[in-house]
């Protein structure tokens, strides 16, 4: 059984004094709910003031992104040994947008993953393929090449903190999710890759979320599919009703 895990992606919003209220009136909702593994993951001049206002609850914090070093001169970067000092638990890795915007590749996202897991955060590694690449019929290439070089030089002991986010990208902030069919038909590829790379236990136990306009009105329908292990959310997770109402699918 693995259990289920909803990740708030806030991007680019929420001050700290905002972040600290979120968490205010998320709490009320959730004290009771340990079906589901919760992580926030606010901007980083937020962090801070997220992981204060959790500490006597389970829910987990995490940083949207990373460096790959651990220090050193990289302006304006953040190493995961910092993320773990002010107690980030989880890190977003090759989210589309840090693709789509920052120049991240393949390549980076596997430098950036085998960097967090050393540090022992646990990584949540997102991929999908865009609009075009579905319609040319080619996402199951572009799962299985983020995936395969996401993964190389990783072993299978050292993959088992990992989660990926499935998120497609024409789902991201349209309105439109990918069906429960076409969902599971990606994360069955993903595992099978994971399978190859990591072996059939890891495989198994990899934790696949689905991420790309997951809202109250469709959590039940995507989180009671088998092969979907929890959801990456973005745009309904900044309001703490609707995040907890997603949390209670
Ligand atoms: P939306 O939920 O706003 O579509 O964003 C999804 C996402 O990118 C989460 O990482």
């Amino acid at each position: 059984m693995r259990k289920k895990l909803i990740a708030a992606n806030w991007k680019m919003h929420k001050t700290p004094e905002q972040a600290q209220s979120f968490v205010s009136a998320l709490l009320p909702h959730l004290w009771e709910h340990t079906r589901d593994e919760i992580v926030l993951c606010p901007p980083f001049l937020a962090i801070p003031a997220v992981i204060e206002a959790t500490k006597d609850s389970p829910i987990g914090v995490g940083g949207q992104d990373m460096f790959w070093e651990k220090e050193g001169a990289y302006t304006g970067a953040i190493s995961a040994p910092m993320l773990r000092a002010v107690g980030c638990s989880h890190v977003i890795i090759g989210h589309s947008e840090r693709r789509q915007y920052f120049g991240e590749t393949d390549d980076t996202v596997n430098r950036k993953l085998r960097a967090a897991l050393a540090a022992g955060l646990k990584p949540i590694v997102c991929v999908g393929e865009v609009l075009a690449e579905r319609e040319a019929g080619v996402t199951e290439d572009v799962l299985r090449r983020q995936c395969s070089i996401a993964f190389r030089e990783i072993s299978g002991g050292e993959a088992i903190p990992m989660v990926v986010a499935y998120e497609p990208v024409w789902a991201i902030g349209t309105g439109k999710t990918a069906t429960p069919e076409l969902a599971a038909e990606a994360h069955r590829t993903i595992r099978a890759v994971a399978a190859e790379a990591f072996g059939e236990g890891v495989a198994t136990q990899l934790r696949i979320l689905y991420g790309g306009s997951v809202k109250p009105d469709n959590a039940t329908l995507l989180m009671s599919q088998q092969e979907i292990d929890g959801a990456l959310v973005g745009g309904a997770s900044l309001d703490a009703k609707s995040f907890a109402a997603i949390v209670k699918w």
